[in-house]
């Protein structure tokens, strides 16, 4: 009977626990600032049709055949990025993109460098979870 009592005690506990964490995490999510630029959305498109994620990944995610281009922008800057987009090399392929496509793809690029960093561990991790940049 006391048995019993514990248990109920403990779920009760587990379920007041998760009920408050989630409340707690999903009440005070950041809110996105801003509306996505036409040229950063075309550039998300172009990214997309031509399938760089196949190769390349963005915020840790994608093909490991090249490297992570979430920060290449701050990096390694915009002319930068152009020439491999010209001319590809001998692992990733020319596209033959005009400069339309180019730009786009570079304001892609721009975009995704100012709303994530490649490199999580560098991050401060809080005790409930949260990190911070
Ligand atoms: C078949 C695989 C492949 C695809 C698809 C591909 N890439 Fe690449 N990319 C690479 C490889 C491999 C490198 C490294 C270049 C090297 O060392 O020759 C690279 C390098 C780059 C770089 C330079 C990054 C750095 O930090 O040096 C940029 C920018 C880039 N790619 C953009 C793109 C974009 C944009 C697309 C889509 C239009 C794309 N890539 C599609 C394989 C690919």
């Amino acid at each position: 009977m006391i048995r019993d009592t514990y248990k109920a005690i403990i779920a009760l506990l587990l379920v007041t626990g998760y009920a408050g964490y989630s409340i707690h995490i999903y009440t005070d999510l950041p809110q996105a600032s801003g509306t996505v630029d036409a040229q950063v959305e075309k550039g998300k498109k172009l990214w997309q049709s031509y399938n760089c994620i196949a190769c390349h990944q963005v915020y840790g995610l994608g093909g490991y055949l090249g490297p992570d281009l979430t920060n290449t922008y701050s990096l390694k800057g915009a002319a930068y990025i152009r020439a491999f987009l010209e001319s590809g090399t001998n692992v990733m392929p020319n596209f033959n993109l005009s400069n339309e496509e180019m730009d786009a793809l570079t304001a892609y690029m721009k975009d995704i460098d100012k709303t994530g960093n490649a490199a999580p561990s560098s991050f401060k991790l809080h005790l409930n979870g949260t990190i911070e940049q």
